[in-house]
């Protein structure tokens, strides 16, 4: 039987995942869980992060998905172990995809991180990238107002401008050739990003990055879909389904339809 790939996020942050991963396999069923009620994830501690992933991936469970991949960073950076020894299919981060991406792009071995408070507290990026090289030197950022500004839509906005300089100038005299987008909400803005960071510095879309990862798992698995003309796109929120729509099509880059309050 065909099933679903499962994916969730705090909010709607993953849809810029989901956006690569629809691109990349236009026949998957899909359901994408949004946690609104309880976001802003990236302020929590570890704990709740995984308390409340783990409540969503045993929803996305019984829906019978056949992949979970979790798009919010701070998820992928606490939550991930928890979430792979309970589930008996493959669990996707977003980390390790931008890790691999980040190691393999930086000639100069440095390397910059950006993420919510949580995922750069966690330190997971820096393991993980020092798992795979451990000479890169790594240097990170929370850069909270972030996430506002991109839910805000203000991609180019030149408060976000201003926003950007203040958090990213402490990558000034680090030498970093490369600086991973590690939160959801930071495609948004890449262009903002990329302008004060300089085009020397390449910048690493975990969302493009973990849609790569999750087609070659699917082929190792040996069940991608093929010939489904009308996937299904299913979406689940904890909070009103407004705001989701309405925020969401903006990252998502295509209208929001067949959204559902979820109670979990
Ligand atoms: N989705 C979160 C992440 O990628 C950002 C928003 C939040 O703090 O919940 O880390």
């Amino acid at each position: 039987m065909d099933r679903p790939i499962g994916i969730f996020d705090s909010g709607v942050g993953g849809l810029t995942v989901l956006h690569e991963v629809m691109s990349r396999l236009p026949f998957e069923d899909l359901i994408y869980f949004g946690d609104t009620a309880r976001v802003p994830y990236g302020i929590k501690s570890a704990e709740t992060v995984t308390r409340y992933s783990v409540e969503i991936a045993d929803f996305l469970l019984a829906k019978k998905i056949k992949m979970l991949i979790v798009a919010c960073n701070t998820a992928s950076s606490v939550a991930l172990p928890d979430l792979a020894a309970r589930c008996d299919i493959p669990v996707i981060g977003v980390l390790v995809p931008g890790a691999k991406a980040a190691v393999k792009y930086s000639a100069v071995r440095k390397i910059g991180v950006i993420g919510t408070e949580a995922t750069i507290g966690s330190s997971a990026y820096v393991k993980a990238i020092h798992g795979i090289d451990a000479g890169v030197e790594v240097y990170t950022k929370a850069c909270p107002l972030f996430v506002p500004l991109a839910e805000e839509g203000w991609a180019d906005h030149r408060l976000t401008i201003l926003v950007a300089m203040e958090y990213l100038k402490d990558f000034q005299n680090t030498g970093i050739d490369t600086l991973v987008l590690g939160c959801t909400h930071y495609p948004i803005l890449k262009s903002a990003i990329q302008e004060v960071v300089g085009k020397e510095v390449r910048l690493v879309d975990s969302a493009e990055e973990t849609a790569q990862e999750v087609e070659r798992m699917l082929v190792l698995k040996g069940n991608p879909r093929i010939g489904n003309p009308h996937p299904v796109r299913k979406f689940y929120v904890t909070d009103s389904p407004d705001r989701f729509r309405k925020v969401g099509e903006c990252f998502l880059k295509h209208p929001l339809t067949n959204v559902e309050r979820a109670v979990i």
